[in-house]
């Protein structure tokens, strides 16, 4: 395939656009019925496959002229007509998002036309080693979590929370809280998650609280939630399961702080050489001895392309 195009204009458009990679897991493991589809897009997009622009050439002519007509065309022909440099994250996202109907494309699609460009870099969280990692964990939570019933989930360094849209698909969540102590994270989280946030009367919704200072009473917590607009509310929040997949970003006192008891489910690394990974393990078993469970229901490693993550579920 790699024979169509020059290999820079291959390398340059898969390096710059590797979320393409996370949405290829994405939909490869939940065996998403519109994955050929998707194949087919990739193919010639990123591969310049002539019988695959030619179909989607087809599908333009039979969808009709519209005023996005050219830009689709351009995109779907822009190895062969000197148009790479144009392409953006996005017009591809866009493009995707008007081919194939994929809820999860179009909450990205409508999250990247708010946020794209300055705010949020869409290859941090759509790379293939992070939805990878997220989707083992996920695979192994199922195997744990009865009946799918995970009640009220308490997330902790929550950041822009693409990664709740997974749980929301794959388990029944009464309320789901993102905490994380960067004040520019909650609304960018609460956008991603507009369906849950808005539509659903917070059954999503992200907060500003450092969760190394939070404090436990009878098993529950006590915070702030920010509004749009309006002056933050307190929340009285009763979690049964608190889930961290920032660890390497944060000292342990969150985990040491935690009721006995509580169900964890968490992640860390051995990324050392990432700046802002002030807490990196060197392994699995280094893990389990920072982080002691009483009950450990399963422990992990994956092995990504830069570095391995590690996975730890049980009660603390
Ligand atoms: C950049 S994300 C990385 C996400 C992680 N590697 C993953 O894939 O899920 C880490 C987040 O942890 C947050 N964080 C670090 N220390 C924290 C703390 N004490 N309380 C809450 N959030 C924290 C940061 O603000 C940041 O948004």
């Amino acid at each position: 395939m790699a024979d169509y195009y020059p290999t820079e204009t291959i390398d340059e458009v898969t390096k710059k656009y590797h979320w393409v990679n996370g949405l290829d897991e994405y939909l490869k493991h939940t065996k998403h019925p519109l994955f050929t589809k998707f194949t087919a897009l990739r193919n010639a997009i990123f591969y310049g496959n002539p019988y695959k622009i030619k179909e989607l050439v087809l599908d333009e002519i039979g969808r009709g002229t519209t005023t996005q007509s050219e830009e689709f065309i351009n995109i779907i022909l822009h190895g062969h007509i000197e148009w790479t440099q144009w392409l953006t994250h996005k017009k591809l996202i866009n493009y995707f998002a008007h081919c194939l109907d994929i809820d999860l494309l179009k909450a990205l699609n409508d999250w990247h036309d708010r946020y794209g460009g300055d705010v949020i870099n869409i290859n941090d969280h759509f790379s293939r080693g992070q939805v990878q990692s997220k989707l083992w964990m996920l695979n192994e939570l199922e195997k744990i979590v009865e009946e799918k019933e995970m009640g009220n989930v308490l997330m902790y360094g929550g950041w822009y929370n693409t990664f709740a849209y997974f749980l929301f698909e794959r388990f029944n969540i009464k309320q789901l809280y993102s905490l994380d102590m960067d004040p520019e994270c909650w609304e960018i989280a609460d956008n991603f998650n507009a369906k849950q946030c808005y539509k659903e009367a917070w059954r999503f919704k992200a907060a500003t609280v450092d969760v190394n200072k939070l404090e436990w009473k009878d098993r529950t917590v006590t915070f702030d939630v920010p509004r749009p607009n309006m002056s933050a509310t307190p929340i009285t929040f009763k979690p049964n399961i608190v889930i961290n997949t920032s660890c390497e970003h944060m000292t342990d006192d969150w985990f040491k702080n935690l009721p006995e008891g509580t169900p964890v489910c968490l992640q860390t690394n051995d990324y050392f050489e990432n700046d802002q990974h002030t807490n990196c393990v060197k392994d699995l078993e280094e893990a389990k001895k920072k982080y002691k469970f009483t009950d450990l229901a399963y422990a992990g490693e994956l092995k990504t392309f830069l570095y391995k993550r590690f996975t730890l579920i049980g009660i603390v």
